[in-house]
Order: structure tokens, then sequence, then C-alpha cells
């Protein structure tokens, strides 16, 4: 991947110019390439050496100040200098050390670090050979929770957010040979981070995707949105947006099969915008989930992707997607393998998960909490499965805390640039069954705008709060003014009242728009079996599923649910020792991948949803 040398003196000036912006301000981390995937890439997963650091030890020397912070910046464990230049007395070496699969979170491959909450640090040797007139990124999918990253012992830079991609410009800094990329992850849960302390899911470590190191010419494509307009099915607009050197260029974007052939020339800034007529599109559908070939060019660079054409909008009480109305057969789902418990580690684990939805003739899913990993939007965008993305704005924020804010909103804004290209992804949600309160409304109303901002083309929501007077079931939920759907969930059967007595609920809807519950559900540990009224038991859940649907549809405006869960998961909650052992059993398979009964009471009311919205 890395050619040799510089063999022209053309490239002596690219070089030159490289070198000047070496040092430009926010050298480091670096926008993030659109569909990174699609460029000269190589993969750095595989094992990485670790080392647990409980105390910090290998970041702060004995007083308690950053060794990066330190005149020489060295003596941490990041420090790549050879043991004899570092001194005997050193205590700690990475090539004694064991090593982890990445990408993989540490607590599920270490029986010590299962419940690990702290620093641990991750390195990985590689070879390269990198050429002078190219430009390198260092690229993570996602750290969990804050990664301080070093190449070659200096530091590249901090990024914090569990569930979004970051990378960094390592252009003149790879040696042509070993190098050594070093992570410091530090995991630990604090009340003013996106998400706060509390949270219903298992807290997993590391680098949990994929780490690549990408090459691109010293000008080269960015960024892009290439989307049908919003509610037209007969025009495609968007941008390109070039970096580096040369940002003047005439660029192409061609979708050969679609008969387009674009020419537009960036402007000085780099980008160019994109407008144009198309006809005789084949939409994407979740029953057709058609995705066409799109090469951009730009001078010495060029992108494929594959992408999807489809419209999604709201009118009245309906979804519209391709100017047809239709319901989401949803349920929603965690990034976790229930069958190796741990983070979905690739297409495989992916694949699997999306299957399941299938299986429950579903053509929707909640990806809850979090973003989840971009193998997944690529792979609903291929089988057909409309997607709900969400950030952790999650329970009890520090809505008072600007950085909080900025944290969230830089969260939502690296979800949509990095899947705004998926036909699958219809709904962008802002947060979780946060509590009202004013601030909160001015927090998740910033950040409601902010989605609609970035992006017009989709749907914003949210699981909002409601409240009950006895039976009444009351959604007035003032963030519900800034949404296009009504999103809520409810646990009536479980939380609220048993499976006896929740036929008596009635919903008060304050706003006439398309109504999409959450979450529903019950606990019921798969394999346990009693009457319907015994809770945990396989038959409460079926009898709760089958009440569910008879409650819900009452509710004239609804258009889709995801109930709340595909398959158990891991939570730290749920210490019930017989029926939970740290699982949430709200799963309609279990994990082991047993289907429970309550599976086929869905299935048949989607078979039904299916027959009506034909
Ligand atoms: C909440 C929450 C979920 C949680 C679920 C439960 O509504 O949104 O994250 O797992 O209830 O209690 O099982």
């Amino acid at each position: 991947m890395m050619p040799a040398s510089i063999k022209c003196p053309k490239c002596l000036l690219s070089l030159f110019v490289i070198l000047l912006s070496i040092n430009s301000p926010g050298y480091g981390q670096s926008a993030n390439l659109q569909n990174i995937y699609g460029r000269n890439h190589i993969s750095l997963d595989g094992r990485w050496n670790y080392i647990i650091d409980p105390y910090e030890t290998g970041y702060y020397d004995y007083r308690h100040i950053p060794f990066d912070q330190s005149e020489s910046g060295s003596g941490g464990f990041y420090d790549d200098r050879k043991p004899k230049d570092k001194g005997d007395w050193v205590e700690y070496d990475f090539d004694l050390e064991p090593a982890l699969s990445i990408p993989g979170d540490w607590n599920s491959q270490a029986e010590k670090l299962s419940f690990y909450e702290g620093t641990v640090w991750l390195r990985r040797k590689f070879n390269a050979d990198p050429a002078g007139d190219k430009r390198y990124f260092l690229y993570f999918g996602a750290v969990n929770y804050e990664a301080h990253v070093y190449l070659n012992g200096k530091k590249l830079g901090i990024h914090k957010g569990g569930f979004t991609p970051f990378q960094f410009d390592v252009t003149g800094r790879l040696k042509k040979g070993e190098n050594v990329v070093v992570v410091k992850a530090d995991n630990t849960r604090h009340p003013d981070e996106i998400p706060t302390v509390n949270t219903d899911w298992w807290n997993y470590g590391g680098i949990t995707r994929d780490v690549l190191l990408a090459e691109v010419p010293a000008t080269y494509i960015e960024d892009y949105t290439i989307q049908l307009a919003k509610g037209n099915l007969n025009r495609i607009e968007g941008f390109v947006q070039l970096a580096g050197a040369g940002k003047v260029q005439t660029i192409t974007v061609s979708i050969p099969e679609a008969h387009v052939k674009q020419t537009v020339t960036t402007d000085s800034a780099g980008k160019a915008l994109l407008g144009f007529p198309v006809k005789n599109l084949n939409y994407w559908t979740p029953d057709n989930p058609k995705l066409y070939a799109v090469e951009i060019t730009a001078g010495p660079d060029k992108v494929t992707d594959k992408i999807g054409f489809r419209t999604i909008e709201t009118r009245g009480q309906d979804i519209l997607l391709n100017g047809k109305s239709i319901f989401l057969r949803g349920i929603a789902m965690h990034d976790e393998n229930p069958l190796i418990p741990g983070r979905l580690r690739g297409e495989a684990d992916i694949r699997m998960m999306l299957q399941w939805v299938k299986e429950l003739h579903g053509n929707y899913v909640r990806l809850a909490h979090y973003p989840h990993n971009e193998l997944m939007l690529r792979l609903a965008d291929e089988m057909g499965i409309l997607v709900w993305a969400e950030v952790p704005v999650y329970w009890t924020i520090s809505w008072l805390n600007p950085d909080t804010y900025l944290n969230a909103e830089k969260q939502l804004t690296d979800l949509i640039n990095r899947d705004k290209n998926r036909a699958s992804v219809i709904v962008w949600s802002v947060g979780n069954e946060t509590p009202i309160s004013d601030p909160r409304n001015i927090f998740m109303g910033k950040l409601a705008a902010r989605a609609h901002l970035l992006d017009h083309t989709r749907l914003v929501s949210a699981a909002l709060e409601i409240h009950r007077t006895g039976n009444n079931v009351v959604v007035d939920d003032p963030l519900g003014d800034q949404l296009d759907l009504v999103s809520f969930n409810e646990y009536a059967g479980w939380y609220w009242s048993s499976t006896k007595d929740m036929l008596n609920y009635r919903f008060d809807i304050k706003y006439n728009k398309p109504v999409v519950i959450t979450e529903f559900g019950a606990s019921a540990l798969g394999g346990y079996h009693a009457d319907s009224e015994t809770r945990w038991s396989e038959e409460y859940q079926e009898l709760l599923y089958k009440n569910q649907i008879t409650m819900l549809t009452a509710i004239s405006g609804l258009r889709g649910m995801t109930p709340w869960i595909l398959v158990d998961f891991r939570s730290p909650r749920r210490q019930h020792p017989y029926f939970q052992d740290f699982w949430n059993r709200k799963g309609l398979i279990s994990e082991t991948g047993e289907k429970k009964k309550a599976f086929y009471i869905l299935r048949s009311f989607y078979d039904d949803m299916q027959k009506k919205y034909k």
C-alpha cells in the first residue's frame, strides 16, 4: 500500500506543501474522511498488547503530573524509546504483556476485566512505507470512552465519546519501517459526560471498532453528501468537499446505472454544491433495497460508494417512504453479541442481528442508545432495514454544563456526518427518556435544531417523557413540538402494572404527528415456563405482547414500534441472581439464541401490518 519514496520533482513540491501543513494549527485530530472504507487503507486490527492501569501510572508521574506534559514529553507507557534508553528500573514492558483482539472490548476478553472501569493501555506495532506525495490518517471507529493516542512516542491527541469515529492526520509522522501506536483508553463514567454515570447497558471499554491507516493524495475528497432532495423523487442534491493542496478542482460525480454524469468545479474553499435531475430511479425500500454505485473523482482522487435513493417525510399522522404510507415493523437492539457477550465484532455478528430482525418480519430497527458500528448501517442498507439512529443523551444528563452540551452536539454531528448517505437511516434521535425540566428542554431543543440543520432530509425524534393519571397516559412533553415523530417508552404490564389490568390504559397524545412507540416489553427468562400471570415466564411476556398490541392499536396515529428488545443483553443494573444474573431479560430472543414465545406474537402482528400497508 505504501509505494516507494519520491520519484518525481513535482512530488517534491507537494511534499513541501505537506510539510508546511504539519505544523499548521489544529494538527492532529482532523475532520473524519467520508467513507473511510472506500479509501486506500491498511487495517491495524488484530492482536494489541495491553496493560491494565487502574492508577494511571503510565500517564502521571508520582507528583501526578502527566508525563506527556513534562519537558521531555516521555516517561509514560507510550514512550517508545528502547528499554536501555529508559533505564532498566522501568516497570512495564508491552512485549511481555498479553494481547486483546481488536476490534473488541476488554470486558469480554479477560475475566479480570469483566467489570473493570478505568484505564487500559493498548499497543500495536505496524510497518509503513509512506510516500512523500500522499497524506495519511490514523482512524478509530470507536474507543470507549476517552482515548489518548500516541504514535512513535509522540501524542497525537485526545478523543471523548464511546461510539463515534475519529482520526488523526499522521502525514509526516509515519516512519519507513516499524511504527508504534499506543492508546490510553479509559471507560470511567462521569456525571458530566455523554452518557452520564447511570445507564442500563454494559460499560464495555476499549477499542471496540476498526482501526485503519488510510492513504489519500495530497488533494483529496474529504466529505460528500449525495441524496435525493427532501420530498423530491426526481432530484439529487448534496455537495463535495475537497481538502489539501489544490482545492479548486473539476469534480465528476457519476452514477453509471442511473445514466448520471455531473461535472462541477469546487470553489476556493474546496466545496462544490450538487443539484441535478434524475428520472426512473429504482428507489430504495425495505422490499427492494437497491443500491447504486456512485463514483466521485477529483483530480488524483477517486472514491466509490454504494448509495440507495429514497425520500422520507411525514404528512399528518402518516410516515411516507417515497411518498407512500408505511408502518415501521421494528425492534430495538443494543450493540452486543449475546452468544459471545461483548460489542458486535464485525460483519458476521452484525449480519446475525439483522437476520433476526428479518426473521421477525421486521423492516425497521432502533439502534439503541448510541451510534452503532458503521457496518451495521451499511448492512441495513443492503438488507433493507430502516433505522432509528441515536446519541447516548440518556436519562439524567448534566443539562446545565455547557461542555456536556458541546459533547452531545459533537457526537450527534459525527453520527450524522458518518451515516448521512445511508438510505436505511430515516430518524436521528437526540436522546432517551430524559426527565423534563427547563434546562433539559433547552439542551434537547438545541440538539433537535442541530439535527434538523445538519440534515433536513431525515426525521428527528427522541424517546419522550410521558406521565400518568390513573389509566390515562398523557404525552405532552414540550420537546415534542420540535420533533417529527411522537415517540415514547411505556411499560404497561411490567413496571406500571401486571398483565391483568394493562388493557385499561388510554393514551392522550397532544400532537397530530405519527406515533412510533420506542419501547415496551417484559422480562422473561428463556425456557422458564409457567402461567401467564407468573412474572419472568415466557407465558407472561407472551400475554403482555398480546395485550400491548391490543392496547396500542387503539392509538389512531400509530405508525410503528420498536419493542424492547430483540435479544437479552448485559447490564450492571440487573442483579436478580436467578432470573437476571446481570442480564436484562426483555429480549424476544435469549442469550443462547432461543426465540421466546412472545417473538411469534410480534411476528404475527407484523404479518398483519405488512398486509395492511401493502
Ligand atoms: C428504559 C430504557 C432502556 C432500559 C429499559 C428497561 O426505558 O430506555 O434502556 O433497558 O427501560 O428497563 O429494560
